[in-house]
């Protein structure tokens, strides 16, 4: 299992490209399920997930062909002429929680499937229990059987419906979209997510000839079509990656220009950025990130549904508290089990209390490299970002967490002069 080799120090000055949004790539490829047409998509982040997803599609009759029709390494031709299965397998849905994306529109294209329940991040509980109300709502009947979800339609097929979410989930307002789509009549999702990807998804659906409005608020109207055709579309930049790297350079110093970066799409992380003395300015092919010199001060920040500042850049903001002057509270109220990152980071050195859905962090001068262990996607990067500010060697083990969302990240910040190795074994 590979490992990454941090010697920190070094400041960060030069370009990084941001990837497609891997947290929209994913549901964007299950469209491929919904229409025997072919569905293009460009900007697709290369990493172990896309990849997986593309696998997961293929055991059900989608032709995956990626870097074809002059699109480029990171393009990839989605087409499903037929379904030949309605069966996610346990093997594969427990490796990759967005698996369970499939489950939608099996239902809708074929009227039936059986999805295994999903594994994932060890973030907390995370039900689908949203998920499955959603689809229920839409005239399916859901039973639940040795760990797997039958799913099956009437046979009139799906009926359009009125469907209120209780808090904001992304991934359920992401079932009830795709599976909406091509239920008879009108849907009316209310309290749904306004996350960046969930607009991105219903922008493709539409291109594919989906009767989506509202897009991009809390309630979503779609009307139901009876087929879907085929699309070419750009997945929008990773809002994640963004804000990685914009903590990287906070924590480094140094000066980075974040090519293909949205700054609209993280306003909530750039003002609290600011706020802790980080200098961000928008330029003609991004957004460019600088600290020199001052040692950044302390913020606080919540996590919240967007455009509040989002949970998946929670640990990464940890890590460049770590060493801010002055105390930060950080309070996580999305997932329950999202703090830990902390005694990793206080294995570097960090000084952090958590008190419930809390962490207290008091900024120390300097971080001492350990040996560490990743144990999520979001709280493994939060290592190596602290890595960098870390005096001597930081060991960030269990990297496969890393490379399910991050594309490149040792090249990436070592292009920017980090000194950052990948060690495999
Ligand atoms: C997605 C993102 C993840 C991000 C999260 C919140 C993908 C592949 N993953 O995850 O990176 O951290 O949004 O922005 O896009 N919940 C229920 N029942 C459900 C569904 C969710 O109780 O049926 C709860 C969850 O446990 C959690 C909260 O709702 O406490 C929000 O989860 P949700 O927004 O659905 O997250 P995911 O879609 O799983």
């Amino acid at each position: 299992m590979d490992s990454i080799s941090i010697r920190g120090g070094a400041r960060l000055n030069g370009q990084i490209p941001i990837s497609g949004a891997k947290n929209a790539a994913l549901p964007l490829m299950a469209l491929s399920l919904l229409t025997p047409r072919e569905l293009f998509l460009e900007n697709l982040p290369s990493l172990a997930d896309t990849r997986f997803m593309g696998e997961l599609l293929a055991t059900l009759g989608v032709e995956v062909a990626y870097g074809v029709n002059g699109g480029g390494p990171s393009s990839v031709r989605l087409q499903a002429p037929k379904l030949v299965s309605t069966f996610a397998p346990y093997d594969l849905v427990r490796k990759m929680r967005a698996s369970f994306y499939v489950l939608g529109p099996l239902l809708a294209r074929a009227g039936e499937a059986k999805v295994s329940l999903p594994g994932g991040c060890a973030i907390g509980t995370r039900p689908v229990d949203l998920h499955l109300m959603a689809l229920e709502k839409l005239g399916a009947s859901i039973e639940l059987e040795d760990g797997y979800v039958l799913a099956a339609a009437p046979s009139g097929g799906l009926t359009g419906a009125e469907i209120e979410f209780p808090f904001v989930t992304v991934g359920a307002t992401v079932t009830a979209l795709m599976t909406a789509t091509l239920a008879h009549g009108h849907t009316t999702l209310l309290n749904a997510a306004r996350e960046p990807e969930v607009t991105d998804v219903a922008d493709c659906l539409n291109a594919m000839g989906a009767k989506i409005s509202g897009i991009g608020t809390s309630t979503l109207e779609i009307e139901g079509v009876a087929a879907l055709k085929g699309a070419t579309h750009r997945v929008l930049p990773d809002r994640i990656e963004t804000g990685t790297y914009a903590m990287a350079v906070a924590i480094a110093g140094g000066e980075v220009d974040l090519l293909g970066a949205r700054g609209d799409l993280i306003e909530s992380v750039i003002d609290v950025l600011l706020e802790a003395g980080v200098e961000i300015s928008e330029t003609n092919e991004g957004l460019r990130i600088a600290r020199n010199g001052h040692r950044a001060s302390a913020a606080n920040v919540t996590t919240e549904p967007f455009p509040g500042f989002p949970t998946d850049l929670q640990a990464q903001f940890m890590a460049f508290m770590a060493t801010a002057e002055g105390e930060s509270t950080i309070k996580e109220t999305i997932f329950e089990n999202r703090f830990m990152h902390v005694p990793e980071l206080s294995r570097l050195g960090a000084d952090i209390i958590v008190e419930g859905q809390s962490a207290r962090v008091k900024g120390v001068p300097k971080l001492k490299g350990a040996p560490v262990m990743a144990t999520d996607l979001r709280a493994s990067v939060s290592l190596v970002l602290a890595g960098l500010a870390a005096e001597g060697e930081t060991m960030v083990n269990r990297v496969y967490h890393l490379d399910r969302g991050f594309e490149r990240i040792e090249e990436k910040l070592g292009a920017c002069g980090a000194d950052i190795t990948r060690v495999s074994s």
